[in-house]
C-alpha cells in the first residue's frame, strides 16, 4: 500500500508523545508512576469544571454545537474582539494543522525554529512544504536569522511563544523589529500554549497584535493552565478572513460538547486556576533549589517545564527515570542529545523527580 500513499507522508517522522502512565505500569510492573512528560497541569480540573461536565454528559446522543456559540461570544468578550475571529480546534494542535491545511501548497516554505515543537513540522511536511530550520541562539529564537530565511516561496512562519521545550518568550521589541517588512502573503502563527504562565511585562503576547497586523494568527489552549488536555480545546484568533479561510477545512463537529462545557465554567473559575498558577510557580522555584543543590544544569523558564541539562546520553537518563517510576521527555528526538525535558509537578511528583534523579545522577 505504501506506493499508493501521498508522497509527502512517507518523509514524516511519526510524532512520539510521552507515554502515559498506564503503559508505563503495565510494561515495567510498576505500580507508583508520575508523568511529567507533556507539560500538563498536575492538578485536577476545578469542581465546577468537573460538575458541569457530569452534567453535560448526559446530552452527548446529541450532536455538539459546530459553532461553539457560548464559548465563542465569552472569548470574544475578554479578548475584545468579534466572535468571527476566533476558529476553535480540537486542541490548538488542529489550528496548527488547519493552517497548514488551508495555506500550503507542495514545495511552498515554512520556517521554524531548532528544536522546537514538532507538530510545525509534521503537519506542514504533510502538505508537502519544505520546512527550513533555523537555529536557536542561547535557547532564544533567533529572529533576524528567521527572517534572512524567507524567501518568495515563505508562506507560514510559526513562533512559539514561549516556546516548547525551550521554554523562552519573544520580547515586544523583538517582535516588533521582526514583523517590520514581513509581507502581508506569509502568514506568521503566534503559538501562546504557555502564555498564561507568562508575567514578564516585555512579553509579546497581546491579542491586540492581531489589530496591528493583518497576516498574525495566535492560537492558545484550555489544555495546560486549565488542564483540560484530555477533553481537547483550543482557539486562534487573527482577522475574519484568516478564520473564514481555516473554517473552510475545518470538520464540522470538531470541539466536543464535553470540551466546550469544561472550558466555558474553567474561564469563568478565576479564582481556581490563579491559585494553581500560584501553586505551579512556587512548585518551579522548590524544583529549581533541588536542582542547584544538585549541580543541574537547568534552563530557567516562564512555563510549567524545565529543560534539564545531563551528562551523557539523554535516552539513558529516560529509560533509567521509567525504571524508578518517573515519566519525562527525552530531548533526543527533538535534535537535542544529552536533554531531558520536565513538566513541573506537585510537591509529591517533584521529590519523586527529585529522588529519582539523585539516585541516577
Ligand atoms: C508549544 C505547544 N503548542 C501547542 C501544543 C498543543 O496543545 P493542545 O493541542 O493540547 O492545545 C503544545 C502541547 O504540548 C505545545 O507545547
Amino acid at each position: 500500500m505504501k506506493n499508493r500513499a501521498k508522497e509527502s507522508i512517507l518523509r514524516v517522522k511519526p510524532y512520539i508523545p510521552g507515554k502515559p502512565i498506564s503503559e508505563v505500569k503495565r510494561e515495567l510492573g510498576l505500580t507508583d508512576v508520575i508523568k511529567l512528560a507533556s507539560n500538563e497541569n498536575p492538578y485536577p480540573p476545578s469542581p465546577k469544571v468537573i460538575k458541569v461536565i457530569a452534567k453535560e454528559a448526559y446530552n452527548v446522543n446529541r450532536y455538539p454545537d459546530g459553532d461553539c456559540f457560548s464559548l465563542r461570544q465569552e472569548i470574544a468578550k475578554r479578548l475584545q474582539i468579534l466572535p468571527r475571529q476566533i476558529v476553535f480546534g480540537n486542541g490548538s494542535d488542529e489550528v496548527i494543522v488547519l493552517a497548514t491545511k488551508a495555506f500550503l501548497n507542495k514545495d511552498d516554505e515554512v520556517i521554524i525554529a531548532q528544536p522546537t515543537f514538532l507538530i510545525y513540522e509534521i503537519a506542514s511536511s504533510i502538505e508537502g512544504a519544505k520546512v527550513v530550520k533555523v537555529p536557536l541562539k542561547d535557547l532564544h529564537y533567533d529572529l533576524p536569522e528567521m527572517k534572512k530565511a524567507i524567501t518568495p516561496k515563505t508562506k507560514i512562519i510559526f513562533l512559539g511563544n514561549p516556546d516548547n521545550p525551550s521554554g523562552q518568550y519573544i520580547t515586544n521589541k523583538e517582535f516588533t523589529e521582526f514583523m517590520n517588512g514581513i509581507g502581508e502573503g506569509i502568514l506568521v502563527f503566534m503559538d501562546q500554549a504557555y502564555f498564561e504562565y507568562v508575567d514578564s511585562l516585555d512579553f509579546a503576547g497581546s491579542i491586540k497584535l492581531i489589530e496591528q497586523y493583518k497576516n498574525l494568527i495566535i492560537t492558545r489552549t484550555f489544555s495546560k493552565l486549565y488542564g483540560l488536555a484530555g477533553l481537547r480545546v483550543g482557539y486562534g484568533v487573527a482577522n475574519e478572513e484568516i478564520i473564514d479561510l481555516l473554517n473552510r477545512v475545518r470538520e464540522p463537529f470538531n470541539i466536543n460538547s464535553l470540551a466546550q462545557e469544561a472550558a466555558l465554567t474553567a474561564l469563568k473559575d478565576e479564582s481556581y486556576y490563579s491559585k494553581v498558577k500560584k501553586e505551579i510557580n512556587k512548585q518551579r522555584e522548590a524544583l529549581y533549589k533541588a536542582f542547584d543543590k544538585m549541580n543541574i544544569d537547568y534552563a530557567k523558564t516562564c512555563t510549567n517545564f524545565s529543560l534539564i541539562k545531563v551528562k551523557g546520553d539523554s535516552t539513558e537518563v529516560v529509560n533509567k527515570l521509567l525504571k524508578e517510576g518517573v515519566i519525562i521527555r527525552d530531548m533526543k528526538h527533538w535534535g537535542m542529545n544529552g536533554y531531558i525535558r520536565a513538566t513541573i509537578g506537585t510537591s509529591e511528583e517533584n521529590k519523586k523527580l527529585i529522588k529519582a534523579l539523585e539516585k541516577i545522577l
